[in-house]
């Protein structure tokens, strides 16, 4: 195998022949393709090793690998996006890093400086830029993990752990419109407990809610709309998606007490709406006081945030046998506000005043 090395130093071993033919890059589905190769980084005795680039492909793992059995694994979600032959951008790369070492302290599983970091991602980027689908709407997601790898079968941390990056070219979210989502709350599950892991991005979170989320499916909604668990009436998020309500003319968000993942597209809709002039509330909001503004009229729009469709709005919500409808089956203007201003940053049409796009030069 040919090897290269960058001038950063990562070992590059490319892959012989590609499988760009076999994209159809005009009907891409989520997470079915990925790009030719992979970052991999492997932790033992006490420190990280210097990250490979290698071809993407099956790993070899043993039967008694600790994450398969008591989950310590966590991962990342973001996307890079194509702006011209030259430049690919990515966003808030450094939100990302900083929530996946968050999440990396809680689950015990070794933090990594952000130069490793970012220098592994964005030569990947640019080795596979080719992947980064180039039509309006679509993106390469990016998705960085990392899990415990002892090969023994003892329910406590893990000693050795790997990384990888993996990356994905996907279509766009919205190819017929915008299609207003439909929530449920639901008495039988919660998804966190304040002092669980629901801030953390780990995968047993999201085995928990598979059940639920296909039961809500099976009512015929979209997804579940999880309430705290302590007194099940403080709306918290859902299922990959924070949330946001337009009650009269603020902006209210359900606070991050610790049971709610920190979005990093949350994060950008508080900015911009405080930047817009509107009144924005992080606090706690019942289920209820949302049932009462639809009622009295004063709730204007709903909407979900994350990164896989960056803002969902929400047409429907039930809870408890009652149901309330939301806007008139389109996206609100607030919420195509914010989408337009995000998709336009990210797609390099709009001027971003934050520094959330990091340019990556592919050429
Ligand atoms: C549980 C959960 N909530 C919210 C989000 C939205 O977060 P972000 O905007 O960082 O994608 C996600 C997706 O990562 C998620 O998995």
């Amino acid at each position: 195998m040919n090897e290269l090395m960058t001038s950063s130093r990562i070992k590059i071993e490319p892959v012989q022949n590609s499988k760009i033919h076999e994209i159809d890059f005009d009907n891409l589905v989520f997470g079915r393709k990925f790009s030719d190769h992979m970052v991999v980084m492997e932790y033992e005795n006490g420190a990280w090793s210097t990250p490979v680039i290698k071809p993407y492909g099956p790993i070899e793992i043993t039967p008694a690998m600790n994450s398969l059995h008591y989950g310590q694994a966590i991962f990342e979600g973001m996307k890079a996006f194509y702006v011209d032959e030259e430049t690919i951008h990515l966003f808030r790369p450094e939100v990302h890093f900083e929530r996946l070492n968050n999440t990396a302290r809680r689950m015990c599983i070794p933090e990594m400086d952000y130069e490793t970091f970012i220098v592994g991602l964005e030569e990947l980027i640019k080795l596979d830029h080719q992947f980064v689908p180039k039509k309006e709407g679509t993106a390469l997601y990016i998705r960085p993990f990392i899990f415990a790898s002892d090969d023994l079968l003892a329910a406590r941390s893990s000693n050795k752990f790997s990384y990888y990056i993996i990356t994905s070219p996907v279509g766009a979210y919205y190819p017929e419109g915008f299609n207003p989502v439909s929530l449920t709350t639901t008495d039988n599950y919660v998804r966190a407990v304040v002092g669980g892991t629901g801030e953390a991005k780990t995968a047993g979170n999201y085995a928990a809610s598979f059940l639920p989320a296909r039961e809500a499916q099976e009512a015929g909604y979209t997804q579940v709309l999880w309430l705290d668990a302590k007194e099940r009436k403080y709306i918290e998020e859902v299922g990959t998606m924070n949330i946001h309500f337009l009650i009269d003319d603020v902006v209210i968000t359900p606070e991050l007490t610790g049971s709610i993942l920190p979005g990093i597209t949350r994060r950008s809709v508080i900015q911009l709406a405080k930047d817009w002039g509107y009144k924005v509330e992080e606090r706690k909001i019942t289920i209820d006081e949302v049932f009462e503004a639809s009622e009295n009229g004063s709730l204007k729009e709903v909407f979900g945030s994350g990164t896989a469709a960056v803002i969902s709005p929400v047409g429907r919500i039930h809870h408890q046998g009652k149901t309330i409808n939301i806007g008139t089956g389109k996206i609100g203007d607030f919420a195509k506000r914010l989408f337009d201003e995000i998709t336009g940053m990210q797609y390099g049409r709009v001027e971003d005043p934050y520094g959330w796009i990091h340019p990556v030069k592919v050429q």
